[in-house]
């Protein structure tokens, strides 16, 4: 039986250049999606499944972030003084959720390049990756299911999706073979692949549940697509010597690190709520009939 999955990397280097001006000078993480920072309900998945260790792996300006998953006296103090109890219970379970740790990733190489600087840290045990770009608004039952599968089957799982074949090259792209209701094996990955030469149009999406031989894959493998060591790279090594399943799931991922999906997001998230859904519903709804109409 594989060991316990304890720790999630969370790669939080990049520049957010798909989102600037607004990530000029404040990580991209942390850009609200409804009330809450992106990266605020990676974490908050993570803890639902059953992790309750963070590794970020994080860059220069990345400092809000700690900041954020941790305790914060002065503010707590004024919460307290103003009798605003809720607000304080809610920053104080925050910094509580899981215990976070960081490590700088100095120089931007690539996710696998990010996720290697992990090794350390996890040593020799099973580990997920949560990209934070990718947010799972369906419940977070898809990473419960992938630590699941590996507790059953051992191997590492990769979660993915099916994609538009013309929208194939933005992502790591496998060649599945079924095993078992939404568990596929991977038996071959490529990263970025031209729809053309796609071995399927499933997409890897933001969530990995990996064995710590993928730090070994990762020290092997050479500089990948866009000059950078690829994460895909090293899975399509370590898949020769152990498995590597995929999970496929299909509701519920936005990629907040687009304007479009991060505002589809928000609106979907507000739509849920009983305290905004019915008030914005309404205000969608006129405004959809006014433009219309013009
Ligand atoms: C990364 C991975 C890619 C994966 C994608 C999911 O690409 O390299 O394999 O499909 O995340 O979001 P990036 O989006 O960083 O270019």
């Amino acid at each position: 039986m594989p060991a316990r999955v304890r720790t999630a990397v969370i790669p939080a280097a990049g520049l957010g250049t798909r989102f600037l001006p607004a990530t000029k000078a404040q990580p991209k993480e942390m850009l609200a999606v409804l009330d809450k920072p992106a990266i605020q309900y990676v974490v908050e998945e993570a803890a639902a499944a059953g992790i309750d260790d963070v590794l970020l792996v994080t860059s220069r300006g990345k400092h809000a972030i700690e900041d954020h998953f941790d305790r914060m006296p002065e503010l707590e103090a004024v919460l307290e003084r103003k009798g605003k109890t809720e607000a304080l219970d809610q920053v104080v379970a925050l910094a509580e959720l899981v215990k976070v740790h960081s490590v700088r990733q100095a120089e931007a190489r690539g996710l696998g390049h990010a996720v290697s600087m992990a090794a350390d840290h996890v040593g020799d045990a099973p580990f997920a990756v949560l990209l934070p770009d990718d947010l799972m608004v369906d419940d977070s039952t898809l990473l419960r299911h992938m630590l699941a599968a590996h507790a059953e089957h051992g191997g590492s799982v990769v979660a993915l999706a099916e994609v538009p074949r013309q929208n194939i090259s933005a992502y790591g792209c496998p060649r599945v073979e079924e095993v078992d209701g939404s568990l596929v094996r991977i038996t071959e990955i490529v990263e970025k692949p031209a729809p053309d030469d796609a071995p399927s149009s499933l997409a890897v999406t933001g969530r990995y549940v990996l064995t710590p031989g993928v730090f070994e894959a990762l020290a092997r493998v050479e500089p990948g697509q866009g000059g950078e060591i690829q994460l895909t790279d090293a899975l399509e090594l370590l898949s020769e010597t152990e498995p590597v399943f995929g999970w496929v799931f299909s509701e519920g991922r936005y990629d907040v690190g687009t304007p479009l999906d991060h505002l589809r997001a928000s609106i979907a998230l507000a739509l849920d709520r009983p305290d905004l859904g019915p008030e914005l519903g309404a205000f969608l709804a006129d405004l959809v009939r006014r433009r219309d109409l013009r």
